[in-house]
């Protein structure tokens, strides 16, 4: 079976290919991954402009899936079945996808999915790696996201713990923006952290004790917060500001800055998952989602994987970051179940998984 995914949940109109293997321990194969990404029109506004990224979706859509279709050496003829983002994200870029997706279906009569976009990138570390050992324990991290799941078994997540209010993504953008970088600031901030002395600025992690007032119900143990971070940081620049008497830092206090605040964040994303891997027994940990790109939590996230029993996986760059191959792989799993798109399917901005 062939699959069509189609992702235009934020400022990335993406098309893969996926298929089905007769491989039971890597049941998935990718054909093609093409992402039209809208970054150098959102950069010159510091964020995504909801309304420049729906319009740029409908610019892009029909070449980035004619040209998936061409990396994958397949016609329209050959498509089985299509997957398409319904939610969370952006109403107007969602709706291009879900769109296009509704019109191809019903032009080729085809059967047609409609995938949460977690449910994708959490699919992205079956994709990349086949069968993981379960249960396991999916932390994913991204600019609207930052949940840990269990999963039980294959296509069942069960939401563990998630941020209060920033995702981790988020606190990267907001905190290169803050000191002046460019966007988005994840990678940037990455690069820089690299230049930096890690240790030079003690900024304080939070711990959770409190229910989250929304779910009294749930364990509160393995929630984030990354709001507090964020406004330490805000403090610390002002302050150097007022010492220095300049808006902008040497570049050797903003890569020690850079540096300080990614050792917290990376270190609260791991200690985390570690806890609730080993709280709930489980046999392996995987991370996925843009954050996951970030080259510290990829290190020490494997390197400690490597000092304990649990080992970790990770997808490679290209599906850390939003894609439409993670859509197509979580597609297989709901065709498989049978659960169809109805003909009136709409885009769900906040979507639950
Ligand atoms: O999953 P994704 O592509 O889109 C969403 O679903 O949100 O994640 C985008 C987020 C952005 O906040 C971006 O700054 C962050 O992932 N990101 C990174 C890195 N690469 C992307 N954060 C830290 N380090 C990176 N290398
Ligand atoms: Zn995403």
């Amino acid at each position: 079976m062939l699959v069509l995914g189609l992702e235009t949940s934020c400022d990335e109109t993406a098309a893969a290919l996926v298929e089905q293997t007769a491989d039971a321990s890597r049941p998935w194969r990718m054909r093609s991954n093409v992402v039209a990404s809208q970054v150098d029109i959102h950069r010159e506004w510091g964020g995504v402009v909801p309304e420049l990224a729906s319009r740029q979706h409908v610019r892009d859509i029909c070449g980035v899936v004619e040209r998936a279709l061409a990396d994958g050496g397949a016609t329209w003829q050959d498509v089985d079945a299509l997957a398409v983002t319904q939610g969370p994200g952006l109403v107007g870029s969602l709706l291009v996808g879900v769109s296009f997706a509704k019109s191809a279906a019903w032009a080729l009569k085809k059967p047609l999915v409609a995938v949460h976009h977690l449910a994708g990138h959490i699919e992205s570390i079956w994709l990349e790696h086949g069968r993981i050992p379960l249960p396991a324990i999916v932390l994913v991290v991204s600019g609207g996201h930052t949940s840990l799941y269990l999963v039980p078994e294959e296509g069942r997540y069960q939401l563990l713990g998630r941020t209060r209010d920033d995702a981790a993504g988020e606190a990267y953008d907001k905190v290169a923006k803050l000191i002046g970088l460019g966007y988005p600031g994840g990678p940037i901030l990455d690069r820089l952290a690299g230049d930096g002395n890690d240790m030079a600025i003690n900024f304080p992690g939070t711990r959770l004790t409190s229910p989250d007032r929304n779910a009294p119900e749930r364990d509160a143990r393995f929630d984030f917060s990354f709001s507090g971070l964020k406004t330490s940081v805000l403090r610390h620049v002002r302050q150097r500001q007022a010492a220095l008497g300049a808006e902008t830092l040497p570049p050797r206090e903003m890569a020690d800055l850079a540096a300080s605040f990614q050792r917290r964040v990376v270190d609260t994303l791991i200690e985390r998952a570690f806890a609730a891997a080993h709280w709930h027994g489980a046999k392996a940990i995987g991370i996925a989602g843009g954050v996951s790109a970030n080259s510290r939590l990829r290190r020490d996230a494997l390197a400690k994987a490597a000092r304990s029993d649990i080992p970790v996986f990770i997808p490679s760059l290209a599906l850390s970051t939003d894609n439409a191959a993670m859509i197509a792989a979580a597609g297989i799993r709901l065709l498989d179940a049978g659960r169809l798109a109805p003909a009136d399917l709409n885009a769900a901005a906040s979507l639950p998984l």
